[in-house]
């Protein structure tokens, strides 16, 4: 942990936990949320899990988000935890709510997608489970553990990434669509749940987000690696199938995250917030 001088931003003084921060629109988020004047507990697997037919976040990169987050003058934790574990993250929230005092913001990012290339009935029992238990049951699992201290205090902000895949369905993504589609749900019930308690609870669905060098976000060459096709046409496939012929940008997520996060959205919960070029409106 290194502190450095503080600036005045829309999150001075708050406290910001991100999941799978280690890379792509988490390590996009931890970045706006660090400019922002957040201070940040950063979390990440770090490490590959059997069943992801990608590589996923390494410690290298999870170090790298942290050290570009404390040159925006943050104060940050980095922490390994894999959010199918409740055992982990609760060692990690411990660690956040010790060093850093408090929570404000969670941004509940961690995620997978894989396989891809099968229809419904095609998937096993394994690969099903390892989606809902990342996509829908992990983000569960870091809200249990983070709502209470929000609940205490009367305030905070939970961002839920979800998908355009929370909100319509994609062919061949079955699990992944459901568990989306299912962390909608836990949004919007939850937000329910907090309505009165100044705990706001949001989806926040990117369509498809281009891998960016910076960021080296894997999520889209890992698709194209599972459906065994080049990356450059996966992805010419996912332009084509954008209303503005153009792939969203993570940082485009972060912008979105931050309004979620801050209170200039204090109206807005159970919110399901599309940054997605127009994909969805169809
Ligand atoms: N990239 C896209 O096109 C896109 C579109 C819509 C939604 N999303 C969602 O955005 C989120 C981030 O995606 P991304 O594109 O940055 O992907 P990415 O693979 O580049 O990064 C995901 C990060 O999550 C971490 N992670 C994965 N499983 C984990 C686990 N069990 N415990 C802790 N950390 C874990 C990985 O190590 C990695 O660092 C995901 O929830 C994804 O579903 C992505």
């Amino acid at each position: 942990m290194t502190t450095s001088p503080r600036r005045a931003g829309r999150l001075d003084r708050r406290v910001a936990i991100v999941t799978g921060a280690a890379r792509g629109i988490g390590r996009a988020c931890a970045l706006a949320l660090a400019a922002e004047g957040a201070d940040l507990a950063l979390i990440d697997v770090a490490a590959d899990i059997p069943g992801a037919t990608y590589p996923l976040g390494t410690a290298a990169q999870l170090r790298m988000t942290g050290r570009l987050c404390e040159e925006r003058g943050a104060t940050v934790l980095t922490r390994h935890a894999d959010v199918r574990s409740p055992d982990e993250l609760a060692a990690a929230v411990g660690d956040t709510l010790d060093r850093l005092g408090r929570v404000d913001v969670l941004v509940n990012n961690a995620g997978l997608a894989t396989p891809a290339g099968l229809p419904a009935h095609g998937l096993d029992e394994d690969q099903w489970r390892l989606m809902v238990d990342v996509d829908l049951t992990g983000a569960w699992r870091v809200m249990r553990l983070v709502v209470p201290h929000m609940l205490d205090r009367g305030a905070g902000s939970v961002v839920n990434v979800a998908s355009t895949a929370g909100v319509v369905g994609y062919p061949h993504f079955a699990n992944y669509t459901a568990a989306k589609h299912g962390l909608v749900g836990l949004t919007r019930a939850a937000a329910l749940d907090y309505a009165t308690s100044g705990v706001r609870v949001n989806a926040l669905c990117p369509g498809s987000v281009r891998d960016e060098p910076e960021l080296e976000g894997r999520m889209l060459g890992g698709i194209a690696d599972a459906l065994g096709i080049p990356a450059d046409r996966q992805e010419q496939v996912f332009v084509d199938g954008q209303p503005t012929r153009r792939l969203v940008s993570a940082h485009d997520v972060a912008n979105a995250c931050i309004w979620l996060a801050s209170d200039e959205s204090r109206g807005v919960t159970g919110g399901v917030i599309t940054v997605d070029g127009g994909y969805s409106a169809r």
